[in-house]
């Protein structure tokens, strides 16, 4: 968000008049919501969710192919790339590109009712595992990031900044950013 400084002036117009940050003022506040949304998908927390198959176990494919994981596999669950497949999150489903950061791209997706849940989005999991705690978390990052773009305006110190994979995904230079009190 940081390296957009138009996006971050727009969340900041929505958000101003937010004194209590309770559940129902953060629904409200929806281009936060989608900007929160395009940051996990893009850069999720846990990029891989590594599993274990307790029996032998058949999975079938799109066309008619199967394939046997045999009880004791380890197998990684890619999630980095689950969330930016083309045929999933691309132009034809959300109007814009899988690996562009486009918050809009909610909006287009709720006008066609289309949810998170339809889409292989795993930035807390899915089926029996899925977190527990997800709207926890979401209140809890709408709450900080929005009290933060509240009282900061703010400029990313690097052009480009990568990821980088350690147990969870994290900004490679740490965060580095310019503040200023508004
Ligand atoms: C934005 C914040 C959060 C994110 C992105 C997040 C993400 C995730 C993900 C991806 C998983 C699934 C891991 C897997 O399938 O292997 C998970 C599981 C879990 N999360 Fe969260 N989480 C968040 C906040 C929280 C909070 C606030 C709590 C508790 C208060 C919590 C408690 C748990 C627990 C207990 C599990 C394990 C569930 C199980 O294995 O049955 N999480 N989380």
């Amino acid at each position: 968000m940081s390296r957009q400084p138009e996006l971050q002036e727009q969340v900041y117009s929505e958000i101003k008049d937010i004194n209590v940050y309770d559940p129902e003022s953060l629904t409200e506040a929806k281009l936060l919501n989608h900007c929160l949304n395009e940051t996990l998908r893009l850069t999720p927390s846990l990029y891989f969710f590594p599993r274990k198959a307790t029996a032998d176990t058949w999975l079938k494919l799109d066309d008619t192919r199967k394939i046997m994981i045999p009880k004791g596999t380890t197998i990684r669950l890619d999630i980095w790339n689950a969330n930016r497949n083309e045929f999933f999150w691309g132009k034809d489903v959300s109007g814009y590109p899988a690996d562009a950061y486009v918050p809009a791209r909610w909006d287009v997706l709720a006008s066609e009712g289309i949810s998170r849940r339809n889409l292989t989005h795993f930035g807390f999991g899915l089926g029996a595992r899925v977190c527990p705690g997800q709207f926890l978390g979401q209140l809890e990052v709408g709450l900080v990031v929005g009290a933060f773009i509240k009282v900061f305006q703010f400029k990313a110190v690097n052009k480009a900044t990568g990821a980088r994979a350690g147990v969870t995904t994290k900004p490679d230079d740490g965060t580095l950013i310019d503040l200023e009190l508004r």
